[in-house]
Parts: structure tokens; C-alpha cells; sequence
């Protein structure tokens, strides 16, 4: 399901709408994936019957999106996570040299307890992710707790990132072989953002 829905992200000739629908559904998918890793914690509850054994869960969950792209997966995350803290990251790329840029920065408190989720669809030179993630662990996070949560991922970039973080877990759907000379993903999609939002 999550590689059909990848393919309509990566055909051009996908309408903004269908880029859209596809994109929304891969971030439910991945919101579920996220759901695996927290912990739950044994309570009981009593049924109009009887006691139930159940569980809830343990953890505080912050989600981080990095803007703009990952802006869209928010929502989905929200929405299964509904006691969520939120915090945001703006980076964006500088378009002759690639380098991340942080324009903006509102994170809420947390603590090394919490589970972290770092949204952000593509990590291409890792650059943007790798800025945010040294944010995160100045300000005291665990980064064993931490996740980066994306659809599309350069080996390059995923490789740094494992590199200089290598306790985070990084969940994404495909990681292609190679970036082009103005660090695109290749294939890819794209850009993502553009494509999202329409100002391609
Ligand atoms: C895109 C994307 C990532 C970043 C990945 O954002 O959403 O944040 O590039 O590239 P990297 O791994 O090489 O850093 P972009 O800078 O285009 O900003 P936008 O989302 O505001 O369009
Ligand atoms: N950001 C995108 O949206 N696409 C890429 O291929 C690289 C960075």
C-alpha cells in the first residue's frame, strides 16, 4: 500500500490533487507505523460486564515537523496521537548551496521520558534533519527515544544522519541511490513542498 501510494507521489504527471490524496493516506500509514513504538503501560478498566485487562499509553509524544513539507504529515500524526505536545522547526535549503537555514523555532518543553517524532517527508543531503536533530539533543532529549519519520530518503543523507546520530530510529518508506548536482533526491519526486502546497 505505502509503495502505491509513493508512486503516485513520483509520477509527474500526478495532478496536485491525486499528490495531495496520496501523500495525506502515506501520513496515516506512518502515523500507525509511530504508534508501534510507544510504550504502553497494563491498566484495567470494567466493562458493563466484568474487568478487562487493557493498556494505554505511557509516553508523552512531541511531533516535530519540520517546515514547510512537514506540515502535512501534522494533522494525521494529531490526530492519533491526541495529547501530543507539538513543536516546530523552520528550515529551509538554501537554493544555490543546499545548506539548511533555521528561520524560526518553537519547541515545547520536554523531558528525556518523552517520545520525540520528527516529521519531514524527504531527507535528501540529511542537512535539514541533521540541523534539527542537534537542536533536539542540546536541549536534552533522549535521542534513543527519538524518531525521524519521512517517506523519501537519499542513502547519502540517511548515511550521515545514522552517522552522527546513531541512536535515533529513522522510519521512511523508500531510500533512493542517489542525490542530483543541485541535491535532489534521484529519482525522487521532486519537490516536495511545491508540490504539496502548489507553488511549483
Ligand atoms: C525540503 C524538505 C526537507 C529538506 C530536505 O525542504 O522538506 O526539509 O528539503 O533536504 P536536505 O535533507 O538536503 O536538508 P525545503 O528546504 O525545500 O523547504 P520547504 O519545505 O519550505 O519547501
Ligand atoms: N527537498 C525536496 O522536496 N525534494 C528533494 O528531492 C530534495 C529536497
Amino acid at each position: 500500500m505505502k509503495e502505491s501510494l509513493l508512486t503516485v507521489l513520483r509520477d509527474k504527471k500526478s495532478t496536485r490533487a491525486q499528490f495531495r490524496r496520496a501523500a495525506d493516506k502515506l501520513a496515516e500509514l506512518l502515523a500507525a507505523d509511530a504508534a508501534l513504538h510507544v510504550q504502553q503501560e497494563g491498566i484495567s478498566v470494567e466493562t458493563p460486564l466484568g474487568k478487562a485487562a487493557g493498556s494505554r499509553l505511557q509516553e508523552q509524544i512531541v511531533l516535530l515537523p519540520i517546515l514547510r513539507a512537514g506540515l502535512l504529515m501534522l494533522p494525521h500524526f494529531m490526530h492519533l496521537f491526541e495529547d501530543s505536545k507539538v513543536g516546530f522547526f523552520g528550515i529551509r535549503r538554501d537554493e544555490k548551496t543546499a545548506l539548511p537555514q533555521l528561520y524560526y523555532e518553537n519547541l515545547p518543553s520536554f523531558s528525556p521520558h518523552d517520545r520525540l517524532f520528527l516529521l519531514d517527508p524527504m531527507i535528501a543531503t540529511g542537512g535539514s534533519a541533521s540541523l534539527a536533530l542537534a537542536h533536539l539533543k542540546a536541549k536534552g532529549a533522549d535521542m534513543s527515544k527519538v524518531h525521524l519519520i519521512g517517506i523519501l530518503g537519499a542513502k547519502e543523507g540517511l548515511e550521515k544522519i545514522r552517522k552522527e546520530f546513531p541512536q535515533i530510529t529513522i522510519n521512511v518508506v523508500a531510500v533512493d541511490p542517489a542525490l542530483s548536482l543541485r541535491k535532489f533526491i534521484v529519482p525522487g519526486l521532486g519537490d516536495f513542498g511545491d508540490r504539496y502546497f502548489g507553488t511549483a
